[in-house]
Order: structure tokens, then sequence, then C-alpha cells
């Protein structure tokens, strides 16, 4: 007898650019992560907050390929990430994951613009091309493109690690605490150009940050606490 499917289509994490089922990580004997839950939807974003040592940047490890989770599933797009060689998860992170850092993370042998180009590069595209969107990228966010990193003020650089985040036009971005080391203003307009990412190239959007006007742009915020991840009940 032919098995009919009836299980109907009701899992609104099904679309979501980025899926964790469950997402479990142990180190040692200790638990980090303990069944993880997240949808974030392409065109929505959502914020991590919690307290130090709860496991935000753990799971934002997790999520782009860098390590392993023990248990549980993360599906970025179409692709089911934690079953994935490492070698796999880099070319998936390369292609699909924008990625922001605290610290930038800039190489500063490098100008602006090579530091922009380079996952463009590293996935094999053209050059010319690549340089052509790095200098678009570079002048929405008014940065030198042609001046090494290493002399850049910490705002520029952090700007310049956006727009190398989004020189593939990932699917998902992953940002964390992107705004932790800018004073008022500079943090203001990170977070308006971090959080317009969702409506402007349809992109999801995840940002761990400590600060709660960050936070507050999100379309969903959530909270880590002991590697449990749960539904924000703190206002603003
Ligand atoms: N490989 C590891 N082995 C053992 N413990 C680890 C390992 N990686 C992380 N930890 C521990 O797991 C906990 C969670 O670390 P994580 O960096 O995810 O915290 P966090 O929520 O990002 O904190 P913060 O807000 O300070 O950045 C910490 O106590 C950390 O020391
Ligand atoms: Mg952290």
């Amino acid at each position: 007898m032919t098995q009919i499917e009836t299980t109907p289509p009701s899992d609104t994490c099904s679309a979501a650019a980025l899926s964790c089922r469950q997402v479990r990580y142990r180190a040692g004997r200790t638990t980090i992560l303990d069944g993880v839950d997240l949808c974030v939807a392409g065109g929505r974003s959502a914020a991590i907050q919690g307290r130090s040592g709860s496991g935000k940047s753990t799971l934002l490890a997790v999520l782009m390929g860098l390590i392993r989770p023990t248990g549980g599933s993360v599906r970025v797009g179409e692709t089911e990430m934690s079953t994935l060689s490492r070698s796999r998860r880099a070319d998936l992170r390369g292609q699909h994951i924008g990625v922001v850092f605290q610290n930038a993370e800039l190489l500063d042998e490098l100008t602006a613009i090579e530091n922009v180009m380079l996952p463009a590069l590293l996935t094999h595209q053209e050059k010319a091309a690549a340089r052509t969107r790095a200098h678009g990228l570079l002048d929405e966010l008014e940065i030198p493109a042609d001046r090494s990193t290493a002399v850049l003020s910490g705002g520029e650089r952090q700007r310049v690690a956006m727009a190398r985040a989004l020189i593939n036009g990932p699917g998902l971005v992953l940002a964390d605490e992107p705004t932790g080391a800018l004073d008022a203003e500079l943090r203001e307009t990170s977070a308006d150009l971090l959080f317009s990412l969702p409506a402007s190239t349809g992109c999801a959007l995840l940002v761990v940050t400590h600060d709660p006007a960050v936070a507050s742009r999100a379309d969903e915020r959530y909270v880590m606490d002991t590697g449990r991840l749960a539904p924000s009940t703190l206002d603003g």
C-alpha cells in the first residue's frame, strides 16, 4: 500500500533562513548549550541578550559552523549544517553567512577595500566585480577604500567589518556585540545599518548584544541563560 504523506506544512520554521532545533554543545563535562531552539526568517531580525558566560558566543560559533554541535540540528537556508565536514561548513559560511565580530577582526596588512573583497575572492568570484561591489559598500559607509585598516578609527574598522560581512550578499548575518566598542553616536549609525539589512537585502539578522537599546530594534528578542534560550520578557 502506498504511504501518503499527511504531515501538513505547519512548521513555521521550515522556510527560515536560520533554523536550530535542540542544539546542544558540551565541552568535556560542561554543558554550554542545552537544547537551543531558534528560527529567524529572511527579512527578519532577532537579538540575544544574556549574562556573560551564558553561551551566546558559543551559539554563534555553532551557527557559523566554526564548531559542530554535540546534538541537534542547525539549518542555514536549505542546508543542514551540523552534519557537514569542517571544509563544507567553511564553504557554506563563505557563501551564505556574513559575520561581524566585536573587535572587527580585520587584516591590518591590507587596505579597507582589500579586507572587504577578501570573502568574495575566497569564494572565487571575479575580481573586478568584487572590487566594484566593495567600492559601493565602502562609499555607502563613508570609508576611504585605499587606507590601511591599521590606521582607521574604531568606528571605521567596525564599518569595514560590516561591509566585509555583506560583500557576498549573505542570506544570514550574524553579529556578536557589533556595537560594543563604539560611542553612542557610532552605535546608532552602526545599529541603523545592521537593522536596515533584513528589509533592504532580505537576509536574516541575528545579533548578540548586551545593549538593550540595540536589542530593542530587533523583531524578536531572546535571553540566553546557562545554555538555554527563551523569549525575552525584558522591556525595551
Ligand atoms: N571549549 C570550551 N571548553 C570549556 N568551556 C568553554 C569552552 N568554550 C566556552 N566555554 C565556556 O562556556 C561558557 C559560555 O561561553 P560564551 O563565550 O559562549 O559566553 P557568552 O555568553 O558569549 O559571554 P560574554 O557575554 O562574556 O561574551 C563560558 O563559561 C566559557 O568559559
Ligand atoms: Mg560572547
